[in-house]
């Protein structure tokens, strides 16, 4: 088992340089199952999520080729679905995105099968959306024994209108890719918005499919009987950028967050400045500065192009140290995420939750402590925090972020700050502090 060791205090400066975006990668690996010929991806995120996709569809039958750490060929033109081999099972048990599968699938076979998806465990994680949009194409959706089944009819899903209930990237992606060869037209309304969506409608199309509307709240899909090769680079991930960015926030300092789309920052940008922290767009870069004190706001969290929830952890963290008192609501998962507040308070962090909303009342410093990474963004939460606090602080369950964070480590060491992986003694208690 492995943790961070952070020396915190340091303020940040340099350069960090954003990788492809995990959200789209964990779609659009999926969707190349649909692809006959060679399909190159480019600008993939260096991340466990990714890896463990590429091996699902090597257990499909898919050849998959490394051309570099960023780079792959895929090619999915003998895929067979027949023997669905057992340990491919642990695999996708343990990722959200696994669900894809379901969409991919029965858009090139007619039928489907995976196990339910894991994922960050922020509570209650409904598919009824998904189930709901499939089985308006024209699936026979099973859910039971911890396995999802589908399947079409006589082999091939037909186009039709389906309205969301809810608006869902996980939906929207899953009915997306069905959709792309389902026979005729498809209209899918209340649909998520967010830069991934677009990024998966993008690349379906570089493969051959005609999928219009992609980032407003209605996606018109024409299906085409099959997909073609093609290459496709990923968009940089809006999350990864907006975390260094909450980080210099937090820690202080002068930092170039580079190859980013500024206009998916918008939301986190607008809300930094609020807090006094200077960011300035460039064409493919942000420059993020702050060296006096915070001010306290209060955000709520909404689907794109509203406040992201999935950077509402790593803010919450930067408030704990701005004077005053700020809120913090989570407006799109029921179950609040908030069970990074337990961690921050190990570090002195004053934060009361109640109901949806988080209340946070800043503090002069925070100070470092053995921590948990409870899921994903909780985790880099915590690192943010350690960063800004005095002391050491040790974050154990590190896998979590490594699921989402390419070298999140080296890129935060080569920002000034003193953090490191460390491996825990198996001969001692987790919770043993280095020191
Ligand atoms: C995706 O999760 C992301 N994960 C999440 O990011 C992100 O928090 C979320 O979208 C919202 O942006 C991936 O892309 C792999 P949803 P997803 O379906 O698709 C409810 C991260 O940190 N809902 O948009 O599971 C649901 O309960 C991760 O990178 C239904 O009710 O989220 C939630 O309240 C964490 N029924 C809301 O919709 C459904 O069938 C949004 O969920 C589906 C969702």
């Amino acid at each position: 088992m492995e943790k961070y060791v952070i020396h915190g205090g340091k303020p940040l400066r340099g350069s960090v340089e954003i990788s492809g975006a995990k959200n789209a990668a964990v779609a659009i690996i999926p969707a190349a199952l649909m692809v006959h010929g060679v399909c190159r991806l480019e600008n993939l995120p260096e991340i466990s999520d990714t890896d463990t996709l590429l091996h699902i569809l090597t257990y499909l039958g898919a050849k998959v080729n490394m051309i570099n750490r960023t780079t792959v060929e895929l090619d999915c033109t003998h895929v067979q679905m027949d023997i669905l081999p057992e340990r491919m099972w642990a695999l996708t048990r343990k990722i959200r995105a696994s669900y894809y599968l379901i969409g991919a699938m029965l858009g090139r076979f007619g039928k489907a099968r995976t196990t339910m998806p894991g994922g960050c465990n922020f509570g209650l994680r409904p598919i009824d959306q998904h189930i709901k949009g499939l089985t308006a194409l024209g699936a026979e959706m099973d859910v039971s024994g911890g396995f999802i089944t589908a399947s079409a009819g006589d082999g091939r899903l037909k186009g039709t209108t389906i309205y969301l209930d809810k608006v869902s990237v996980g939906a929207t992606i899953n009915i997306m890719i069905a959709a792309a060869t389902a026979e005729g037209r498809t209209v899918i309304e209340n649909v998520a918005r967010e830069p991934h969506i677009v990024d998966l409608a993008n690349f379906l199309n570089s493969m051959g499919a005609d999928v219009r509307g992609a980032g407003t709240d209605v996606i018109k899909i024409r299906g085409v009987s099959q997909l073609h090769g093609g290459t496709y680079t990923l968009i940089p991930d809006q999350i990864e950028a907006g975390t260094y960015m909450a980080a210099v926030a937090a820690a202080g300092g002068a930092v170039r967050v580079s190859n980013v789309i500024p206009k998916h920052l918008e939301c986190i940008s607008s809300k930094l400045r609020e807090m006094n922290v200077e960011v300035e767009e460039g064409d493919d870069y942000v420059l993020v500065r702050r060296d006096g004190p915070l001010h306290q706001v209060n955000l709520k969290t909404m689907p794109y192009p509203g406040f992201p929830t999935d950077m509402q952890p790593q803010m919450a963290a930067v408030l704990c140290c701005a004077p005053g008192d700020s809120i913090v609501t989570e407006g799109v998962w029921a179950n609040g995420r908030f069970r990074y507040v337990g961690e921050l308070k190990k570090m002195g962090a004053q934060i009361e939750v109640e109901d949806q909303s988080a209340f946070v009342h800043g503090v002069d410093h925070l100070t470092g402590a053995v921590v948990k990474a409870c899921d994903l963004r909780a985790g880099a939460a915590v690192v943010i925090a350690g960063l800004a606090a005095g002391g050491v602080t040790e974050v154990e369950d590190i896998t979590y972020i490594e699921r989402g964070y390419q070298d999140l480590v080296g890129k935060f060491r080569a920002l000034g700050a003193d953090i490191q992986c460390v491996q825990i003694p198996e001969d001692r208690p987790a919770n043993w502090n280095a020191g």
